[in-house]
């Protein structure tokens, strides 16, 4: 944490940091790109397997393509750059978890550089095979999401219409001591 970095400050970012879905026409440099890869490199994984690798497309042709790929990445076509996660296959399911962790992580990067940023979900076999396609990844990878990054219009709406916003409240999700205790004691 930087010296002028309060901890309330860093809790209020955690909790405020949302998705971004709408950009401005303005390029991310390519010395931010690599920062947020070196980010990226750095996430924790299961026994440290890094079962991942990105692509980085700036194309914004190629960018449109995937935003057609999935039923809820059309936001990717008007993000300056995404970074699709590419993962071995070895085990999917702290694959999963990984691909977590990382997504989260170039999200706060994004937001510490300035950008805005969103995960886009390619659910579908189909659309994993298009994106594959797209990009050239081998057919024995796994390819389930793309965090794409921008400068984030301030004047525009950044919830997508069809998903609701806020959060459960702890009175509902959360037990002290035994699951289903609600009472903090
Ligand atoms: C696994 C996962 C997949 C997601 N896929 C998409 C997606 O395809 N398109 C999209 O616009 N948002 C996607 N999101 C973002 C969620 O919709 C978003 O996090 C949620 O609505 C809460 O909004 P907030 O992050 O702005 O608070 C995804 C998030 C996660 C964790």
């Amino acid at each position: 944490m930087s010296a002028t970095k309060q901890p309330d400050d860093t809790i209020a970012f955690l909790k405020n940091l949302r998705q971004s879905r709408r950009f401005l026409d303005k390029p991310v440099s390519k010395e931010i790109v690599q920062e947020l890869l070196d980010v990226a490199r750095w996430t924790g994984s299961a026994k440290n397997s890094q079962p991942w690798e990105f692509v980085v497309v700036d194309d914004r042709a190629t960018n449109t393509s995937l935003s057609e790929a999935g039923q809820f990445t059309q936001f990717l076509d008007n993000v300056a750059v995404s970074i699709v996660i590419v993962l071995n296959g070895a085990s999917p399911r702290s694959e999963a978890y990984d691909e977590g962790r990382v997504s989260e992580r170039l999200m706060l990067a994004a937001d510490h550089l300035g950008l805005g940023s969103g995960t886009a979900w390619f659910s579908t076999p189909d659309a994993q095979d298009t994106v594959r396609q797209l990009l050239g990844i081998p057919a024995d990878r796994h390819v389930w999401s793309a965090v794409g990054f921008g400068y984030a219009d301030p004047s525009a709406p950044q919830r997508a219409t069809s998903v609701g916003g806020g959060r459960k409240p702890l009175a509902e999700i959360a037990s002290y001591g035994r699951y289903g205790e609600r009472s903090k004691g």
